[in-house]
């Protein structure tokens, strides 16, 4: 089953003082999520990523297409109870705890009362907020441990699939660390998440399928791993004596030479002329190495596309 569907979901804004300008924050997106799946959803600031979201999350109507969230729709209250939602920039109550607002929650939630109280550690716990700050007022929190607060909050009523919208903003190196750790053990619990991220490292490792968008545009959906074999091999290629150097620059090839030994990254059409010219000159090759595109690599490929439709 697919735990989120999209059919021609679109996105106008108007705006301007009299709202008269229409701003297309999201071209017709038809994107398929199966249960159980960690989905990356990238692409640079204003990419349409939070707009997707919201429309996703019925917080705005869409101005043409639909969606479908675990088979149902997002308005149903049943449906609701399953879904937890990390917004983009989270808000709470500046004079609450952590545990009084996760309390507060976990009763809205419908945890049951006589549980509340565990569920509410465990959550805290497991979002790694310390011991001592889950008793202090958030106003004292900083972004980082706000953006743990706003985890908490989306998992805290066990739902199927989560929905957090750059979840790994304002945390540090370890911390990004842990809420990586933190989502995959939400799919080993069989759980669906959809996050959204401009950050590519932090999806590369992490995710089953991620979708890439670019000025509201779908540019590419599919497993990582897919999408990097997809660009094509290149091939480095270390060697010593420099006879060959001035053949290889013909080809179009930037050299790195550092005293006697010379690299180059070759694509892997061109593998074979290179290694004949380095024997012919007599070269000493000491290794010819596959260079693994990263998503990056195919991120800037994407977004170097121009774009299909009118802009
Ligand atoms: N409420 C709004 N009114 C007008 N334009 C908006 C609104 N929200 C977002 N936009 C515009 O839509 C585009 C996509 O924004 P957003 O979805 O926030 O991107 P992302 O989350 O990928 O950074 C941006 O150009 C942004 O300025
Ligand atoms: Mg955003």
């Amino acid at each position: 089953m697919n735990a989120i569907a999209t059919f021609a979901l679109e996105k106008f804004y108007l705006t301007g003082f009299w709202r008269k300008h229409p701003k297309q924050a999201l071209k017709p997106l038809t994107l398929e999520v199966p249960e159980g799946e960690i989905f990356g959803y990238l692409g640079p600031n204003g990419a349409g990523k939070t707009t997707t979201l919201r429309l996703l999350m019925g917080l705005v109507k869409p101005t043409a297409g639909s969606s479908k969230i675990l088979n149902g729709t997002i308005e149903d209250p049943a449906i609701r109870a399953q879904i937890g939602f990390l917004p983009e920039q989270p808000y709470f109550y500046d004079y609450l705890t952590a545990v009084e607002l996760l309390t507060y929650y976990a009763q809205l939630s419908g945890v049951p009362a006589g549980e509340r109280q565990r569920r509410v550690a465990s959550t805290l716990d497991r979002v790694g907020l310390a011991k001592d700050a889950v008793h202090t007022q958030l106003r004292k929190f900083s972004k980082g441990m706000l953006q743990r607060v706003g985890i908490a909050q989306a998992i805290l009523h066990q739902p199927k699939l989560v929905f957090l919208d750059e979840p790994m903003s304002g945390l540090d190196p370890i911390g990004r660390r842990e809420v990586r750790d933190l989502i995959a053990s939400l799919k080993d619990e069989g759980k669906t998440v959809f996050f959204s991220t401009h950050i590519l490292s932090d999806a590369e490792a992490l995710c089953d399928r991620v979708a890439i968008v670019a000025n509201g545009e779908l540019r590419g959906v599919g497993a990582v791993a897919e999408m990097t074999s997809s660009l094509g091999g290149n091939m480095e290629v270390v060697w010593e004596g420099e006879g060959a150097n001035e053949a290889i620059k013909a080809l179009g090839r930037e050299l790195r030479v550092a005293g006697a030994i010379t690299r180059s990254v070759v694509p892997e059409s061109m593998l074979n002329q290179v290694l004949d010219i380095l024997r012919a000159k007599n070269a000493r090759i000491i290794s010819v190495t596959p260079v693994r595109a990263t998503l990056e690599d195919y991120f800037l490929q994407k977004l170097a596309q121009t774009s299909g439709g009118a802009d």
